[in-house]
């Protein structure tokens, strides 16, 4: 009992700490309460304050993802255009052709719901992302499982075929069904071949995080470290992650975390169009059974691998967008990118507080 009472303290301390240090280096306020405020309080521009150097030099990320310097924004806060409760925004950019029917028919979540279209088993005029490219070819794969570096969870299945289709094809209700299945998935994932970044892998990088989470942050894919731990975001980048989710008001095991590829790209290389395609089933089985309410994409490849555009991430980032007409996706900055560019913090914070208003959360006070 007093052994749980301190952990949480301790669980409290750190939220709190991380919470400070990232108010410290994005020079932020704390956030008003209330959504008019806090669009008064993303008007406003001033420049970045102090940052602390990294703790040491991010591994997890290729850097091709990096964008051009980014672009003074008139510090208005105009320039995020909310996602409406229903249907689309008038100002959002257009979801692409195939996507306006689904997302005509199909209400964008509002904070108080859950579930819906979001948790369909996706259609075939749905897809987004890199997944309609096609799969890798069948040469490279097949060559007999490797040997699984964690216990089995649960029986995996004989026939490991379809992935996507099989994990989200009756949905489950219940925490415990979403679990397992997730759970099986991360399984088969950690003895796929369907494409050649197996052949380097350490460890698959499946999640971590809550999946009942009503916010998903999608990275890039493992670096060094996270290949060697089978954790995403353990690096550099990680932690700053870790404080980012903090300063949301979050513990960081109670948000979901994963990637557009499951296993390191060599020399932390981006991912290829081929090796985003073939992991693809997997990120839309895990978003089709968590069905958050929001997804944060961080950095351009993971909004490629979402919804399929090659747009940079500077032109992206503070813009709703939809994933498969149905989940708003956040897009911001890779946070690799902001140990190399810490004044890019306040746009990041920026975009946050977008999808914390949006989730009808405020931040937590300060001090
Ligand atoms: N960068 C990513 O995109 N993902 C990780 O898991 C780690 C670093």
């Amino acid at each position: 009992m007093v052994e749980a009472l301190r952990e949480e303290l301790a669980d409290l301390t750190a939220s709190v700490r991380a919470f400070l240090e990232w108010h410290a280096m994005t020079g932020a306020d704390g956030m008003p309460g209330h959504p008019a405020a806090l669009h008064e309080a993303l008007g406003a521009a001033s420049s970045d304050g102090a940052t602390p150097a990294p703790r040491r030099p991010e591994r997890g990320f290729s850097g091709q993802d990096a964008p051009s310097p980014p672009v003074a924004r008139g510090g208005s806060g105009a320039a995020f255009s909310p996602p409406p409760p229903r249907g689309g925004a008038a100002g959002a950019p257009l979801p692409p052709p195939e996507q306006r029917e689904a997302a005509a028919s199909a209400s964008l979540p509002h904070p108080e719901q859950r579930g819906g279209a979001a948790g369909a088993s996706p259609r075939p005029e749905q897809r987004g992302g890199l997944e309609s490219q096609g799969a890798w070819s069948p040469t490279q794969a097949q060559r007999g499982p490797e040997p699984s570096p964690r216990p089995a969870v649960g029986a995996a299945p004989a026939h490991r075929a379809d992935t996507a289709a099989r994990a989200s094809a009756t949905l489950p209700d219940t925490k415990e069904e979403r679990a397992a299945r997730l759970s099986l998935l991360a399984e088969e994932v950690r003895t796929c071949q369907k494409c050649p970044l197996h052949e380097g892998r350490t460890h698959t990088v499946f999640s971590r995080g809550d999946p009942s989470s009503e916010v998903v942050f999608v990275g890039e894919g493992p670096g060094a470290e996270e290949d060697l731990q089978g954790q995403p975001f353990v690096g550099a980048a990680g932690q700053l992650l870790d404080k980012m989710i903090a300063a949301m008001g979050y513990h960081r095991d109670e948000v979901y975390i994963c990637n557009i590829v499951k296993c390191r790209p060599p020399k932390n290389r981006k991912p290829e169009p081929a090796e985003m395609a073939a992991c693809s089933p997997y990120l839309t089985a895990q978003l089709a059974l968590i069905k958050p309410k929001v997804i944060v994409a961080l950095g351009a490849t993971a909004v490629q691998g979402l919804i399929g555009t090659s747009e940079g991430i500077t032109k992206l980032r503070g813009t709703w967008k939809l994933y498969k007409g149905s989940i708003p996706i956040m897009p911001t900055f890779h946070p690799a990118y902001l140990l190399r560019q810490p004044s890019a913090k306040r746009e990041v914070w920026s975009d946050l507080k977008e999808v914390m208003r949006h989730l009808g959360k405020s931040a937590p006070d300060r001090g």
